[in-house]
Formats: structure tokens, C-alpha cells, sequence
């Protein structure tokens, strides 16, 4: 089940990200100790929009819309258990997120991943997103997902 996040779960996310293996797994996050967690999540959770996965009835996953400086893009990132991992729930989550921000009127999520993140670079592919090409060659792809009805479909 995907459901918006509610200021009760905090406590279970914060347990979600203590438990998170690999530690530090995409681009340094999430961040390792309990305190640093926290302080994370509360910058993380201060603003945008946030999904909460869940597999009967534990909290299994987190995916982010989170406010840029630019009117109408949001960032998005989405963390799920090992347990949960590899078998087309990042995709249909990814999916579901984009679905959230057309009902939200964005115009684009934006993302960087790092190219070794296969699971993270193909769940965004197949959810539509394409790669900003000028950073191919970067030590993190970025990747756009436009939200415009007629915009590329996902493949
Ligand atoms: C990234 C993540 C959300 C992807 O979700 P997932 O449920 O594991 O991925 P899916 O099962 O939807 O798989 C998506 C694609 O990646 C492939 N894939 C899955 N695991 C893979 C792996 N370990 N190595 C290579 N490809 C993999 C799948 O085969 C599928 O492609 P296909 O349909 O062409 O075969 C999840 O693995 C995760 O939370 N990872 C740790 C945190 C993270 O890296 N977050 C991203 C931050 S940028």
C-alpha cells in the first residue's frame, strides 16, 4: 500500500532509516546514526509531498517530492527496504509519485542518481524519466520526468 506520510509515522521512519542497509547507500544518505537521521528527516519532511509504503502493515518505504528553488519542479527520491527491493515496487512507487505530482499540477520531478544505482537508473526509466544529457558523463546522471499532458510516455 502507497499512502501519504502523517506526523505519526515519524517515529517508524525514523526506525525505517536507522534499520536502512546498505548504510549511506545512494549519494551518502540515507545518513548513519539515529541522531543524524533525524536531523535529516527533519530538513527532509519540513516541506514537499511524501509517500509512505507499506507491506502488511510495516513501513517498508519512503518516496519524496521535495520543494527546488524553482516554481512547479520538485526533487524526487524514494528509499525501500532490502526486503522489498527487486521486484518492481520502486517502479510502481515512481509511478504512483508521478501520478501524485500531476494531481499537485507540477510541471517536472527532477533527480540525480548516481550510473553504479542500476535498480534506481532503470526504476526511473521505466516510470518515464529521461536523462539530462549534459550530464552523461558526470559522476551523477540527472534525470527529468515532464509531467505536460503528451509528455514522452514511459517505456
Ligand atoms: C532504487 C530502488 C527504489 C528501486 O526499486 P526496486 O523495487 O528495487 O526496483 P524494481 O524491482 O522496480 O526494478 C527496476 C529495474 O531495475 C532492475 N534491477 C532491480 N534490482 C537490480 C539490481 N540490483 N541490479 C541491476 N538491476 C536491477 C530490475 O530488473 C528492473 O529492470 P527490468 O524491468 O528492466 O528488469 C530500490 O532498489 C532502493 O530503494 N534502493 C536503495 C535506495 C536507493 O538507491 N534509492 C535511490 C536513490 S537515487
Amino acid at each position: 500500500m502507497v499512502r501519504p506520510y502523517r506526523a505519526e509515522d515519524r517515529p517508524l521512519l525514523d526506525a525505517f532509516y536507522d534499520a536502512f542497509q546498505p548504510k549511506r547507500a545512494a549519494q551518502g544518505l540515507p545518513p548513519e546514526g539515529p541522531q543524524r537521521v533525524a536531523r535529516w528527516l527533519e530538513g527532509v519532511l519540513a516541506g514537499g509531498d511524501h509517500l509512505i509504503v507499506e507491506v502488511e502493515g510495516k513501513l517498508v518505504g519512503h518516496a519524496m517530492l521535495m520543494p527546488t528553488g524553482k516554481q512547479g519542479v520538485r526533487e524526487y527520491a524514494i528509499f525501500l527496504d532490502e526486503s522489498v527491493r527487486g521486484r518492481g515496487m520502486g517502479t510502481q512507487v515512481n509511478r504512483l509519485s508521478a501520478e501524485l505530482a500531476r494531481t499537485l499540477d507540477l510541471d517536472r520531478l527532477w533527480l540525480s542518481v548516481e550510473p553504479h544505482n542500476r535498480a534506481a537508473v532503470r526504476s526511473y526509466q521505466k516510470a518515464g524519466y529521461r536523462f539530462r544529457p549534459a550530464t552523461m558523463y558526470s559522476p551523477e546522471f540527472e534525470m527529468e520526468l515532464e509531467l505536460a499532458p503528451g509528455a514522452a510516455e514511459a517505456s
